[in-house]
């Protein structure tokens, strides 16, 4: 029996195949910085939350470096190609807080890029030094590619 007129033929309708789905931006994995810095985000909940590690090429303190937690959240309604997302570090060698923004592109070439700004809390010791314990600045990650 064929198929009502209504229907469209196999493979032609709707947008449901891959090829017509905009490339992703997924979060999860490995990343590198224009500083060197390296960070592992795990795997994004239902709800946004995601957690991982950041290892910084560069500190602001003479501390020895150590790899740090981190916590984000990406935008829940933003889930469909390049979403907005923030996470935190907590840096584990030092008094200092970083908070990143930023938003999951797939450049023209395909590949994945974070365009984030962040600010690093410093602690200070008194009031009187509020004004300068906060630094600003972009960083740009890119996906480090899985060795074989
Ligand atoms: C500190 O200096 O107290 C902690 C390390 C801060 C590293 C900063 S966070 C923003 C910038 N991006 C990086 O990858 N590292 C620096």
């Amino acid at each position: 029996v064929p198929p009502p007129a209504t229907l469209p033929a196999p493979g032609l309708c709707c947008g449901t195949n891959s090829q017509s789905l905009p490339p992703q931006c997924v979060l999860t994995g490995r990343w590198i910085n224009d500083l060197g810095s390296n960070m592992t985000i795990g795997a994004v909940n239902g709800k946004g939350d995601f957690a991982g590690s950041y290892h910084t090429a560069v500190s602001a303190t003479t501390n020895e470096i150590q790899v740090s937690p981190l916590q984000g959240s990406q935008h829940r309604t933003n889930q469909k190609s390049q979403p907005t997302f923030g996470f935190t570090v907590n840096w584990s060698f030092s008094d200092s807080v970083t908070v990143f923004t930023g938003q999951c592109f797939v450049d023209e070439e395909g590949k994945e890029v974070l365009k984030t700004m962040w600010l690093l809390r410093s602690y200070v010791d008194n009031i009187k030094n509020d004004w300068k314990a906060t630094r600003v600045g972009i960083n740009i990650f890119t996906r480090l590619q899985s060795q074989k």
